[in-house]
């Protein structure tokens, strides 16, 4: 195997970095997970995972990347036939319908083109329309597209019917606001590798009263992801019931120790800087950015190619010249957008280094420009 190359500054939209203090914690040996000690780390991991969702609900931690707790949303709350409503305005959100179809449940699609935000409005419709939809889910941060959904408002108009409510927050919570409680979520997930700065693997995943009345009365159509046996024996034995990644969960205790110490509301406070530093880096550039204005994400930066810059010609530079690495774009803006993460541990001399870098590949491909490290500059020295 070729040897890896680590040093390389990791700008996509997650996994993002992780900060040594949370990496050296992978290192500590294995524990029991039938044992005192693993039921305090768990319970512990659980309370502070519910201050930063701000929920006095339920919390559980799965083993599983993100895409697992979309899955155990999905599976514990719909039968065959229950008609979900599903706001779409990028991949992710696509994912929750096809989660409802393996269920089989039924798909209303609330879709948006890639770049929009949803609209609180046409959500009010759509539950007009259809008193009977069972569940609403919704992707706050809509990864693929860098555009943020108004999970605020949404919830608060579906509180005023009887659907669940379930928010994907992975690429937010962290990173941007979110209060469960506050919002009306039912079901909220997380996942650790991006904006809480953990290794991926893991997720977690948040349930209301309202959600567990519904839970109750659903079959689940999992094994493995049966939220009800995560229940069981967290309350009886503050365990999990299959074997969990005891390493995460030493690493996402310590990330999430590193979210509250910092403090939520200074956490999305960075993020929006740097989130304006790059904008206005970009911009500066002379790039058009992909998400419309009132619906940019905090956590992500999307940006449409310049005329005659060749997508994947364009991050092999910026990876292997100048060893910075950005994503690119999903489906249909496949080649069309690049991305940039700026979640977690991002601090100013990651979005100055990145822009810097991104200048310098452009030049190679004959979009000369320049000026959008010194806006950016600008930006950060306030
Ligand atoms: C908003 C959002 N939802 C879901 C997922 C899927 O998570 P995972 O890849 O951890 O399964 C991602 C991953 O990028 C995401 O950004």
């Amino acid at each position: 195997m070729k040897r890896i190359n680590y040093d390389k500054l990791l700008m996509i939209p997650g996994p993002t970095m992780v900060s040594s203090e949370v990496l050296n914690t992978m290192a500590y040996p294995i524990i029991g997970h039938r044992t005192k000690e693993f039921g305090a780390l768990l319970e512990d991991t659980v309370e502070k995972m519910k201050k930063v969702f701000i929920t006095k609900g339920d919390v559980y931690i799965i083993t599983g990347s993100g895409t697992a707790v979309m899955d155990m949303a999905i599976a514990n709350t719909v039968n065959k036939g229950d008609k979900v409503l599903t706001i779409c305005n990028g991949n992710f959100g696509e994912r929750f319908s096809k989660i409802v179809e393996v269920y089989k449940g039924e798909v209303i699609k609330l879709e948006y083109s890639w770049g929009k935000g949803a609209r609180p409005e046409d959500v009010k419709r759509i539950l007009e329309e259809n008193p009977d939809i069972k569940a609403v889910t919704v992707v706050h941060n809509e990864t693929s597209t860098g555009v943020r959904n108004p999970i605020k408002d949404i919830g608060k108009i579906v509180k005023d019917y009887d659907a669940l409510y379930i928010v994907d927050t992975i690429s937010s919570l962290g990173g941007d606001y979110v209060d469960v409680d506050g919002f009306h979520i039912d079901i909220c997930i997380a996942g650790s590798q991006k904006c809480l700065g953990a290794p991926p693997g893991i997720s977690a995943i948040s349930i209301s009263e309202k959600a567990w009345d519904v839970i109750n009365s659903t079959e689940s159509k999992s094994f493995y992801l049966d939220i009800k046996a995560y229940r069981d024996r967290f309350e009886s034995k503050k365990e999990s019931p299959y074997t969990p990644a005891v390493s995460l969960i030493y690493a996402l205790n310590k990330a999430l120790d590193r979210v509250l110490e910092e403090g939520l509301e200074n956490r999305v406070k960075r993020h929006e800087r740097m989130a304006r530093a790059t904008v206005t880096g970009l911009e500066a550039m002379g790039i058009e950015l992909f998400a419309e204005e009132w619906a940019r994400s905090i956590t992500v930066t999307s940006a449409i190619y310049p005329h005659g810059i060749e997508d994947k010609e364009f991050r092999k530079i910026l990876s292997n010249k100048y060893n910075v690495v950005i994503a690119g774009g999903q489906g249909q803006v496949s080649g069309k957008i690049f991305r940039i993460g700026h979640m977690g541990e991002v601090k100013e001399i990651h979005i100055l280094g990145t822009l810097a870098a991104i200048e310098m590949a452009f030049k190679e491909l004959g979009y000369n420009t320049s000026g959008g490290v010194d806006a950016a500059k600008e930006i950060l020295e306030r």
